[in-house]
C-alpha cells in the first residue's frame, strides 16, 4: 500500500462509514422512504406554485404601474406644453423650464417621479437650452435605444431602467417614459419621466419571503403528515414482520395483536388465522413425519431378527455351494450378496432413524485424520482393485489433529472413497488432507463420470443417485451421503460437493479442529484451480434442516 493511500485509508473509511448507515437505513425504512418521497414531491409542487405565482403577482404589478405611468406621463407632457406655449424668447423657455421641472415630478418627500429634459440629438437651433434634470436623477439612465425610439416614432415610449442618481452607487429598478417636446425658439426636446419600481420591487419581495416561508412550513407540514399516517401503517406491518421472523424460528404460538376494526386489524387478524392454519398443518405433518421415522424405526428392527436367521441359513448354502449342481450354486452366490446389501441397507436404516430420532451424542477424541485416511484407503484396497482406480494419498506434512469421533468420520471417508472408486471410471483417486489453525480437511477427488449442474446439492438428499437404473455392484442404495452430511453437521463441519459431467467430482469434508468451533473457511480448495466456472457447491444443503424420511415431508418439519 503506498503512503498516500495508507493514510487517507482511515479517512475514507470515517467517511465512508456514516454514508453506510444511511443507505441501510433507507434500505430498511419503508417509513422513511415515503416520508422523504413525500417530502421532495411537496416541494417540487411548493417550488413549481410558488414560481408561477410570484411570476404572475410581479407581472400584474408592474404591468399596473406601467398603465399608470404611462397616464401620468402623458398628462405631465400636456401641461408642459401648455406652459410653454406662451414663451417667445429662450430665457423665457429657460425659466420656464427650470420651474417646470419640479412640478413634473413627484412632490417631495415622494421620490417615485422624476423628470429628464434632453435636448434631442438632431436638433441644430442656436438658441439652447441646457439638459435638466429633477433631484440629481443622472441623465445618462436613459438608454440610448429608447432616444432612437422616441426620435423616430414621435410617440410615447417607455422601457425598463436602472435608476441611479449622480454620485450614488445605489440603483433602483424603474419605467422611463419619454415623449417629443417642442420647445418654443429652442426647437425639439426630449421629455422623459422616470418611475421609480422601487415600492413594487418592495412588494414581490414581501411576497417571495412569504411565499419560501409558506411552502417550507407546508413542505414540513406534509412531511408529518406522511410520517403520521406511514407509522399507523408501517407499525403493524413491522409487528408482522417480527411476528413472522418468530414463526419461522420455530415459535408457532407467537401471534398478533389486533386492535380496532379497520384494515390492519383485519390484517392481524387475517394474518393469525394463517398462523394458526400453519401450526395446525405442521404439528399434523410433524406427527405423519414422526408416525413414519417410527414406522420405518419399527419395521428396521422387526427385519434384524429374520435377516439374522437367513444371513445364517445363507451362509450355510454359500459354504457348501460346491456341493450343488452349478446354477444352484450361482443361486446360493446371488443369495449371499443380496444379503450382503439387505444388511448393508437395513444398518443405513437404522442409523437414519436414529438421527432422525435425535440425541446423538459425539464420543470425541484428538485424532489424526491422516491416520483415519490411511485406514480408510488400506480397506478401500480391494474395492480399488476391483475398479482399476488407483488411490492417490496426499497427506498434509502437518500433523492433522481434530477433536472428532472417529467412527463417524472413517463412516465418512469410507463412503466418499468408496463413491469415488465405484463413479471414477478407473482413473485415479485422489485423497488429500490439509490443516490450518482453524481447521483440518480431507478432500477425495475422482475424475470419473462427474456431477450434473444442481447436482452438487442433491446428492446429499436421502435416496438420491444420479441413475437409479445404474447396474450396482456395491452399496447403492443412496443413503451415504445423507448419513455423512448429519455426521458432519454434528462435528459443526462442512461436506460439500462438485462436480463437472466428465471431469470428476470433488467431495470436501472440514471439520473445526476443537469440538464445537466455527468454521469460516477450509484450508482445502474445492473446485480444481483451473476451473474459472462458478462453482455448484452442495453448500446450500448442509446448512437447510434434513428432510426426514417419507416422500412429501416438507423440509422445515424438524425432527420429533
Ligand atoms: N464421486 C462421485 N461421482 C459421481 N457421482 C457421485 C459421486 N459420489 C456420489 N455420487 C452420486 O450420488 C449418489 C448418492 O451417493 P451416496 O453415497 O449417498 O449413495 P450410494 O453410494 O448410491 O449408496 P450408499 O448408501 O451405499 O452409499 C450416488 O448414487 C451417485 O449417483
Ligand atoms: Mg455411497
Amino acid at each position: 500500500m503506498s503512503e498516500p493511500q495508507r493514510l487517507l485509508g482511515p479517512l475514507t473509511a470515517s467517511l465512508r462509514a456514516p454514508f453506510r448507515t444511511v443507505r441501510q437505513r433507507w434500505r430498511r425504512s419503508l417509513q422513511l422512504r415515503v416520508v422523504t418521497a413525500t417530502m421532495l414531491l411537496g416541494l417540487m409542487v411548493v417550488l413549481a406554485l410558488g414560481t408561477l405565482l410570484l411570476h404572475r403577482i410581479e407581472a400584474g404589478l408592474v404591468q399596473e404601474r406601467l398603465t399608470a405611468a404611462q397616464g401620468e406621463a402623458a398628462r405631465g407632457l400636456r401641461d408642459a406644453q401648455a406652459q410653454l406655449g406662451t414663451a417667445t424668447d429662450s430665457s423665457t423657455v429657460n425659466r420656464l423650464m427650470n420651474d417646470l421641472l419640479p412640478r413634473l415630478a413627484s412632490p417631495d418627500p415622494d421620490d417615485s417621479r422624476n423628470v429628464i429634459l434632453l435636448r434631442a440629438e438632431g436638433n441644430r437651433k442656436p438658441a439652447v437650452v441646457p439638459d435638466l434634470s429633477s433631484r440629481r436623477i443622472d441623465r445618462s439612465i436613459v438608454p440610448q435605444a429608447l432616444r432612437d425610439r422616441v426620435e423616430r416614432s414621435g410617440k410615447q415610449e417607455s422601457q425598463f431602467v436602472s435608476v441611479r442618481r449622480t454620485g450614488s452607487d445605489t440603483e433602483t429598478p424603474g419605467i422611463a417614459i419619454g415623449s417629443r417636446l417642442t420647445l418654443p425658439v429652442a426647437g425639439q426636446y426630449e421629455l422623459y419621466f422616470v418611475f421609480s419600481l422601487e415600492r413594487e420591487q418592495q412588494t414581490i419581495n414581501l411576497v417571495r419571503r412569504s411565499l419560501i416561508g409558506g411552502g417550507i412550513a407546508l413542505v414540513l407540514l406534509v412531511g408529518a403528515v406522511a410520517f403520521v399516517v406511514t407509522r399507523q401503517v408501517v407499525r403493524p406491518v413491522r409487528q408482522a414482520a417480527v411476528v413472522a421472523q418468530r414463526l419461522s424460528s420455530g415459535r408457532l404460538h407467537e401471534r398478533m395483536v389486533p386492535r380496532g376494526e379497520d384494515d390492519l386489524a383485519r390484517l392481524a387478524a387475517s394474518f393469525n388465522a394463517m398462523a394458526h392454519n400453519l401450526q395446525t398443518h405442521i404439528s399434523q405433518l410433524e406427527n405423519l413425519s414422526r408416525v413414519q421415522q417410527r414406522f420405518v424405526s419399527d419395521v428396521s428392527h422387526e427385519l434384524r431378527t429374520p435377516l439374522t436367521t437367513i444371513r445364517m441359513a445363507g451362509d450355510v448354502l454359500h459354504e457348501s455351494r460346491a456341493d450343488f449342481a452349478p446354477a444352484v450354486a450361482r443361486s446360493a452366490e446371488l443369495l449371499q450378496n443380496q444379503l450382503d446389501r439387505f444388511e448393508a441397507l437395513l444398518s443405513d436404516l437404522l442409523e437414519i432413524s436414529r438421527i432422525d430420532a435425535g440425541g446423538d451424542l459425539l464420543d470425541v477424541e484428538p485424532v489424526d485424520l491422516r491416520d483415519v485416511v490411511a485406514r480408510v484407503v488400506e480397506n478401500a484396497a480391494p474395492l480399488a482393485a476391483r475398479t482399476g482406480s488407483a488411490l492417490q494419498v496426499r497427506a498434509c506434512p502437518d500433523a492433522a489433529v481434530a477433536d472428532v469421533d472417529v467412527r463417524r468420520i472413517e463412516r465418512i471417508l469410507r463412503n466418499l472413497v468408496s463413491n469415488a472408486l465405484e463413479h471414477g471410471n478407473g482413473k485415479p483417486v485422489e485423497i488429500t488432507t490439509a490443516v490450518d489453525d482453524q481447521a483440518v480437511a480431507v478432500a477425495v477427488r475422482d475424475h470419473g463420470v462427474g456431477l450434473r449442474p444442481g447436482e452438487a446439492a442433491l446428492v446429499f438428499n436421502r435416496f438420491w443417485r444420479a441413475d437409479p437404473s445404474r447396474a450396482r455392484t456395491i452399496g447403492g442404495s443412496g443413503l451415504g451421503l445423507s448419513i455423512a452430511i448429519e455426521d458432519a453437521r454434528l462435528h459443526r463441519g462442512w461436506l460439500q460437493a462438485w462436480g463437472e459431467p466428465g471431469h470428476g467430482s470433488c467431495f470436501r469434508l472440514t471439520l473445526p479442529r476443537g469440538a464445537g468451533g466455527e468454521l469460516s473457511s477450509s484450508p482445502l480448495a474445492l473446485a480444481p484451480a483451473d476451473d474459472d466456472e462458478p462453482v455448484d457447491v452442495g453448500a446450500a444443503y448442509q446448512r437447510l434442516p434434513m428432510p426426514p424420511l417419507g416422500r412429501g415431508t416438507p423440509p422445515w418439519v424438524g425432527r420429533g
